[in-house]
């Protein structure tokens, strides 16, 4: 099991109070990030396109990257019986795993926005995505970045459990 949480340690009369720490790195714009980050976040907007969003007309994109370098897009998919839909970043690693089962996913790059325009702020994933990941990450036995993009600012985490501590893990 796959828990590298920063702890501080604070002993109390007889229970101990435990702190974790998370840190993420911010950029300005996507030329900032790394070659390879660079050209998943790019996969992941222009994977916006494929959303198919009468409903909300928010418009997620994602892209994921996997360990033989291999990129696979995934789009948010609503339906009129709303919880039929599907996330963009739960659309793009059912795809990537179900295409490369030997494979493991190394990291995922999202953003979205209404009518196809990215937020601002980066868009954030929602908790069932990042149960998701989190599960994928432990099949992998290795770290999956998480690249959340907005038009003014990037959010890279280094690990799932930097988004979701205490993931459900227990069956
Ligand atoms: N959505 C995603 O694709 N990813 C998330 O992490 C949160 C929300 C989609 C679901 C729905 O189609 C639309 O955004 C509005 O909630």
């Amino acid at each position: 099991m796959m828990r590298n949480f920063v702890y501080l340690k604070v002993k109390i009369k007889d229970m101990t109070e435990k702190k974790f720490t998370v840190s993420y790195l911010e950029y300005s714009s996507i030329e900032e990030l790394g070659p390879e980050d660079r050209e998943l976040a790019a996969e992941a907007i222009e994977a916006m396109k494929g959303s198919y969003a009468p409903y909300s007309h928010f418009n997620v994109g994602a892209a994921v990257r996997m360990s033989n370098g291999q990129i696979v897009r995934g789009a948010n998919q609503e339906n009129a019986a709303y919880p039929s839909g599907l996330c963009a970043e739960r659309t793009a690693m059912f795809a990537a795993s179900a295409k490369y089962p030997d494979k493991d996913i190394r990291s995922i790059a999202l953003g979205g926005g209404v009518y196809g325009r990215l937020t601002q702020d980066p868009a954030t994933p929602c908790g069932a995505c990042r149960q998701v990941m989190a599960q994928y990450q432990q099949k992998a036995g290795k770290p999956i970045s998480v690249i959340m993009l907005g038009a003014s600012r990037i959010w890279k985490f280094e690990k799932v459990d930097d988004i979701l501590p205490f993931i459900f893990d227990s069956i």
